[in-house]
């Protein structure tokens, strides 16, 4: 993150027209051998741009950001059909530390910050992979988080959870990413602390040109701050648009956004297809 330069800005481009920094071709992932998770799912991410995944329980999420990170083969999944392409390159079988240097970068699920440690070491050990800049890029990351340049002397274990995820995002930005992706960067979190974690994510992108790739499960928050969503169910892309379309859309409001429905948590976007369905041969 050395010197970032401002980026254009992504809203004007859809992504047929945006160099796409990530594309994710067709992919199907398997666990233990026979749990199939991912069915073809394809999807991609324009240069500059904030994608938002979106989709309920178990669809398959952090699947998909595990299997662009590489991180498969360590839980036994894999990657069985499909490709996983990023700047140009197929990447699908390369192993993960190889991925974080070319600049893909994962905030896991749950933050995941090393509790004993101090907030400086544990942003240090993000930048394991790049020695040489890991001081430019502390400064940069105690630039752009104040707080987090404040409480370096911290134990990261003691910090509150907003905190923690903000140390989570700043370690991830230790390893210089091309591609930030976040697996459910508010999980847990008060709603002021989520609208403040989206209101960062929106302000890297912005100062920055660093490009997101988000999961979330908090839908509104998510479509307000990206560009692009998509939205995933039982291991596939069922819909996708630009954020502000998915968020006027009549059955997103419904499922996603927790408008107009009655016990809409209940029921899926699938439920949705088939009762449009039936309802036009009626
Ligand atoms: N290591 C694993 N071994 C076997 N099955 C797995 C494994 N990880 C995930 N699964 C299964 O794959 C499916 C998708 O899981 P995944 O965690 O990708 O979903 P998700 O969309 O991220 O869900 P959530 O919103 O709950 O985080 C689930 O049915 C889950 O049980
Ligand atoms: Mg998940």
């Amino acid at each position: 993150m050395s010197a970032p330069a401002p980026a254009p800005s992504p809203g004007a481009r859809g992504p047929d027209t945006a160099a796409a920094l990530l594309r994710v071709n067709n992919i199907e992932v398997i666990y233990d051998e026979v749990i199939l998770v991912l069915r073809g799912l394809s999807l991609e991410v324009p240069e500059g741009s904030i994608v938002a995944l979106l989709g309920s329980n178990g669809a398959g999420k952090s699947t998909t950001l595990k299997a662009i990170s590489g991180l498969l083969p360590s839980e036994q999944g894999e990657v069985t059909s499909g490709s996983v392409v990023f700047e140009g390159q197929d990447i699908t079988r390369m192993d993960a530390p190889e991925r974080v240097r070319r600049g893909l970068s994962l905030c896991m699920e749950g933050r995941h910050v090393f509790p004993h440690l101090s907030v400086a070491d544990n942003l240090l050990a993000g930048g394991y992979t790049r020695p040489r800049e890991a001081g430019e890029t502390l400064g940069f990351v105690y630039e752009f988080f104040p707080k987090l340049a404040e409480m370096r002397g911290r134990t990261a274990g003691f910090l509150s959870g907003g905190e923690q995820q903000m140390l989570a995002i700043g370690r991830a930005l230790m390893a210089g990413p091309k591609l930030l992706m976040l697996d459910e960067p508010s999980l847990g979190l008060a709603p002021l602390l989520v609208e403040e974690i989206f209101e960062t994510i929106s302000r890297l992108n912005a100062e920055t040109g660093l490009t997101v790739l988000v999961i979330e499960q908090n839908a509104r928050t998510a479509l307000s701050v990206a560009h692009h969503g998509y939205i995933m169910e039982q291991g596939r892309i069922m819909l996708e648009d630009s954020a502000g379309a998915l968020a006027d859309n009549p059955d997103v409001k419904e499922f996603y956004l927790g408008i107009g429905g009655g016990d809409s948590e209940k029921k899926s976007y699938r439920d949705v297809k088939h009762y449009k369905r039936r309802k036009r041969w009626l």
